[in-house]
């Protein structure tokens, strides 16, 4: 009797937020208006997931990396590209993307002004978000433009469009590219694991020790502070790492040794992909004689281990919360996929946010750990991106609270 009181007050808890009405469609995810899903839309989307004719060398699909039968990661430490180029970064799972709450864009060329600066921060939405690896230089390194003139020389593509969109003549185009892809992945739900059972009612699905998990996670552990919602992410960009801290040592070790085994193995590559070909789209163009990898392996060198993908700053703009779901299948972890099992990533976890330092402003909208190192990155690398106001800390946890909250974690994905 007892357990079941509190089951039930946990499961009260834990919905408090919501309709009871809406408590099974919670995580069906909403389509907007403009991109109402249909089964020829999803159909095509998914199609267009899994081709490689997306890609500049048409051998990298998004599903390359999004594998949808493995969680949609690719289990590597870091993602591989366009000519083999490691993005800097794990690819992260898909499930339930749909409820993501807002994507962080890339901003090329961020205005001088500070304000200016915070104010044009872009959230893209799924649809936008699907496009934006197409051009990425060093995950599919093409055009869309390219793309649209690749897809129209497929026989009956054209018409497969005009069926998903409503014969509306259109064709193919961007828009209807990137509404198709997000389609496909709105149907990707939250996978069906015992927690998701728990919070659409099911006061049984969770055992025990699950039950005791889930208190931690949301009182002692301070998780849910930050992994919250349906997507059990807040959407925010969290400093969870120091910059010297121990994670960016590790990544320096590793990445020397990287660095100089893939030059020389890209050497004869890169050679041959010159003449235009594979020139970047980015703001880091290349000088004349130099390619992209090059940029990438020189930035690395000079700073290693902070630099992914793009060789855009890691550290320097903090990590916007990921999922939780699935992740027990979704190893390795971290976005620099320097740890490989749940229960080493959960205790480095803890170790690093409670040493992360207090915030302190550091102009234009963001807010960083008071950690002097942060105050050496050009602000041209945290151009827009603002972090929460403080770091909440977890407290020290037991033995028995942290195998309560590793079953927890396991309850979040699907039971193999
Ligand atoms: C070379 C590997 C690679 C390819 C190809 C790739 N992705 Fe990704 N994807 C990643 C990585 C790595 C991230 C994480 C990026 C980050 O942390 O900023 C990511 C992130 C995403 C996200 C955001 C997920 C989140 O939780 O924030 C979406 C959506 C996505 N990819 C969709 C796609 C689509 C659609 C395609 C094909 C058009 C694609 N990806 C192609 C590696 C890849
Ligand atoms: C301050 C906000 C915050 C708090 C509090 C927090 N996390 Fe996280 N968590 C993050 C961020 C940000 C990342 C991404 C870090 C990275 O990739 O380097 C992350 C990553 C993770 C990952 C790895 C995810 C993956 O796919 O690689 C797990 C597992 C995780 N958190 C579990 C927990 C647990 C369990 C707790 C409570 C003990 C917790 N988190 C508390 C923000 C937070």
């Amino acid at each position: 009797m007892a357990k079941t009181l509190w089951t039930i007050a946990l499961l009260v808890a834990v919905t408090a937020t919501l309709p009871a009405q809406n408590r099974h469609g919670r995580f069906r995810p909403k389509a907007p208006d403009d991109n109402p899903i249909s089964a020829k839309k999803v159909e095509l989307g998914r199609f267009l997931f899994e081709s490689p004719l997306l890609s500049r060398n048409r051998k990298i699909a998004c599903a390359t990396c999004h594998d949808p039968a493995a969680a949609f990661a690719d289990g590597l430490p870091e993602s591989r590209g366009i000519f083999e180029t490691e993005v800097g970064r794990n690819s992260p799972t898909l499930w339930g993307v749909g409820l993501h709450p807002g994507f962080l864009g890339e901003l090329p060329n961020p205005p001088r002004d500070s304000r200016a600066r915070a104010k044009r921060a872009p959230i893209l939405s799924l649809e936008e978000r699907c496009l934006t690896p197409i051009e990425n230089p060093i995950e599919m390194g093409n055009s869309i433009s390219q793309v649209i003139r690749t897809l129209k020389a497929v026989d009956g593509l054209r018409q497969r469009f005009d069926e998903a969109f409503g014969k509306r003549g259109a064709g193919i185009n961007g828009d209807r590219i990137g509404k198709a892809i997000a389609a496909f992945l709105r149907t990707a739900e939250v996978p069906d694991a015992p927690y998701r059972s728990f919070v659409e009612g099911n006061a049984d699905a969770l055992k025990d020790a699950e039950l005791r998990g889930l208190q931690v996670f949301r009182t002692r552990g301070k998780c849910a502070k930050c992994h919250t919602g349906d997507y059990l992410s807040d959407g925010r960009i969290h400093r969870v790492t120091s910059l010297d801290g121990f994670r960016a040592q590790q990544g320096n070790r590793k990445q020397r040794g990287r660095l100089r085994e893939l030059a020389a193995k890209r050497a004869d590559q890169v050679k041959r992909d010159r003449g235009g070909r594979c020139d970047p789209l980015t703001p880091d163009k290349p000088k004349k004689g130099q390619s992209i990898v090059d940029v990438l392996a020189k930035r690395r060198q000079e700073r290693p281990g902070q630099y992914g993908m793009g060789g855009i700053s890691i550290q320097a703009r903090g990590v916007q919360t990921p999922t939780l779901w699935d992740i027990a299948n979704t190893a390795p972890y971290f976005r620099d996929g320097s740890v490989d099992d749940l229960e080493t990533c959960v205790r480095q976890h803890i170790a690093e946010l409670q040493v992360a330092g207090r915030p302190q402003s550091a102009g234009c909208g963001v807010t960083t750990t008071a950690n002097p190192a942060l105050a050496q990155i050009p602000r041209r690398l945290h151009p827009t991106y603002r972090s929460v106001t403080a770091i909440p800390k977890p407290r020290e946890l037991n033995e028995d609270e942290m195998s309560d909250l590793l079953a927890f974690l396991g309850s979040l994905s699907v039971r193999r």
